[in-house]
Order: C-alpha cells, then structure tokens, then sequence
C-alpha cells in the first residue's frame, strides 16, 4: 500500500468507489445524490484546489483502492480525517495502513474522525490508529433518509 497525490485519471476510479451503493450505505453520511457523477466531479475539484486540505489516492499493486484525506470539519471547527475503500479492497487491512500513514504524514493534533454508530469497520480503523471516543451525535445520514445517530473520535497529540 502507498499513498500518492491524487492523479486526473484516479478520479473516475474514486467516484464509482462512492457510487457503491453498500458503501454509501455503511458510510451513512454521504453525497445528497450519489448518483449524480457532475456533483462529484466538482466536489472533487473544490477539494484537490482546497490548500487546507491533504487528499490521498491509496495505491496497492498499481491499482487506486481507495482515497484518505484529512480536511477541516466547519461543524467542529477542526481537523478531520475521513477515508474510503473499494468494496473488492475491503478486509485486508488497507484503510488501517492508509490512515496510519496519513498520521505520519501530517502532524496536526488533535484531530478527529466520525463514523455512523453502526459503522463498525470505520470505529475500528480509527480505534487502531491511536482514535479515542469524544461524543455522539444525531444527524441526518442521506444514505439512509432519516437520523441517526453518530459517533465523534479524537486523536491527541
Ligand atoms: C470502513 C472501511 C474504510 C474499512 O476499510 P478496510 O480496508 O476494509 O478496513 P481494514 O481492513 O483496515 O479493517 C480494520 C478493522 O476493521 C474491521 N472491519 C472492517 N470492516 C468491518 C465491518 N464491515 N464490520 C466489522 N468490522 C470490520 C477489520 O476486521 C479490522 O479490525 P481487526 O484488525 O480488529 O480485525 C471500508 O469498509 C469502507 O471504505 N467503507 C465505505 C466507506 C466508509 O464507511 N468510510 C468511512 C466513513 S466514516
């Protein structure tokens, strides 16, 4: 596993990973319409423009599995990593080692991480790259249309 910048041709590989409908609905917590490839196209665009944000394309054998990032959360008015694997790259330790390597590259801290409650592959990842809980919350998860309820990790310095 290696992580790169984020290349042109990586993007339409990125965007059928969030398009995944499991995905979407494991992560809860994604775009109003998946579906809709322009809204993800620009969104994109804004974040690899974005200076106060470090996006990553997770390289394993040559192939683009996934991305991680670290960008700043309005809500809580601080860092916040997010990450995001391709269901055939699922269970083999990849989003671990991508977001322990994204803690090597930025040091910023402390810095938080969210998951819907029910995410457990996402609470474990963060609990093994050193993510300890700091709350709960409730909103609103598009994936599912309706409210749930969301989990808050910190990581300290
Ligand atoms: C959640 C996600 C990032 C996990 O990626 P992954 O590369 O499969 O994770 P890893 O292989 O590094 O697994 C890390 C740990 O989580 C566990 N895990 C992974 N998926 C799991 C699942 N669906 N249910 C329960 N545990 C799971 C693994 O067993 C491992 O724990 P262990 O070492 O104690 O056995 C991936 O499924 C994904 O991208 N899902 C869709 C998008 C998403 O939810 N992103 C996060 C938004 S907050």
């Amino acid at each position: 596993m290696e992580l790169r910048d984020v290349e042109d041709d990586d993007l339409p590989v990125l965007v059928d990973q969030q398009l995944d409908p499991e995905a979407n609905r494991m992560a809860a917590f994604a775009a109003t319409d998946p579906a809709d490839r322009d809204a993800f196209a620009a969104k994109w665009a804004r974040i690899r423009a974005d200076e106060t944000v470090t996006m990553r394309s997770i390289v394993v054998d040559g192939s683009v599995a996934g991305s991680v990032m670290l960008w700043r959360d309005e809500e809580l008015d601080a860092p916040e990593v997010s990450y995001w694997i391709g269901t055939e790259f699922w269970g083999r330790g990849i989003a671990t080692a991508a977001l322990t390597e994204l803690l090597r590259l930025v040091e910023i801290r402390p810095l938080y991480g969210r998951a819907a409650k029910d995410n457990a592959g996402s609470i474990r990842v963060l609990e093994k790259c050193g993510f300890e809980p700091h709350g709960e919350e409730r909103g609103y998860a598009n994936a599912r249309g309706e409210e749930i309820a969301e989990v808050v990790y910190r990581l300290e310095g």
